[in-house]
């Protein structure tokens, strides 16, 4: 189902926010410079040139590189581990770890609610999240079916507003829990920045995706 772009270009998505901030150095480690509009936070444009002439590069939110990704309408991106375990898409093959971007995924809820159940009597539970792939994988593991209700963004207000018991959420350093009076329960994984591929590119345009793939690995082995 891959999209045939113009086959010259190879496209690099990178999403906007906190996985974007860490990218900057790393294109720069590998040699590639993005037009300026590129660093500028009120430019309206979504593709950049590069001081590569065949390598472009598209910003879009996290969730959408991996869908770009997927359909071929880029060959590589840059993306946390937290929208690829969400995604677990076979057409993205993600080899490369960059050993940046790290925080974790957690279940969290309110003292209020806390002090007041027994979890293990659940059979069911309402989770607000962006993950429902991964919540609900979650909870199944202790026979517990959870009904997702999906937030993009901010979902730490929603127990208190009793749209729900437990939020899935990553958390760094803990201090948007903290300030919403949520306690962590327990991790789900931890999440780091990845290098993912489109597989059909990664076979058909071998060459040129084994030799990015190489600049980006070279990166962690100077680590
Ligand atoms: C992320 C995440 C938490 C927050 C955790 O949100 O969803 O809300 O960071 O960071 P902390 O533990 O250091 O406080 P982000 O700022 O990316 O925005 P979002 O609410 O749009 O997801």
């Amino acid at each position: 189902m891959n999209i045939m772009n113009n086959l010259q270009d190879m496209y690099i998505a990178i999403p906007k926010g906190r996985v974007m901030i860490e990218a900057i150095p790393i294109l720069e480690e590998i040699g590639l410079i993005p037009e300026k509009s590129f660093f500028d936070n009120n430019s309206r444009i979504l593709q950049f040139s590069t001081n590569k002439k065949n390598v472009k590069i598209i910003k879009v939110r996290s969730f959408d590189v991996a869908t770009f990704l997927i359909y071929g309408a880029v060959q590589i991106a840059i993306i946390g581990s937290d929208v690829l375990d969400e995604f677990n898409h076979s057409e993205i093959y993600s080899p490369i770890d960059l050993n940046v971007g790290h925080c974790r995924m957690v279940v969290a809820s309110s003292n209020e609610i806390l002090k007041k159940e027994n979890p293990l009597e659940w059979s069911y539970v309402r989770v607000a999240t962006k993950y429902p792939n991964i919540t609900k994988k979650h909870f199944e593991k202790r026979g517990v079916h959870a009904e997702c209700i999906k937030l993009n963004g901010a979902m730490e207000i929603a127990p208190k507003m009793s749209l729900c018991r437990r939020i899935v959420d990553l958390v760094d350093t803990g201090k948007t829990l903290e300030a919403n009076g949520l306690i962590e329960v327990e991790e789900i994984t931890k999440v780091s920045t990845r290098i993912a591929i489109n597989r059909t590119a990664y076979k058909t345009r071998f060459e040129e995706m084994i030799e990015l793939i190489n600049k980006f690995e070279s990166i962690n082995n100077e680590k």
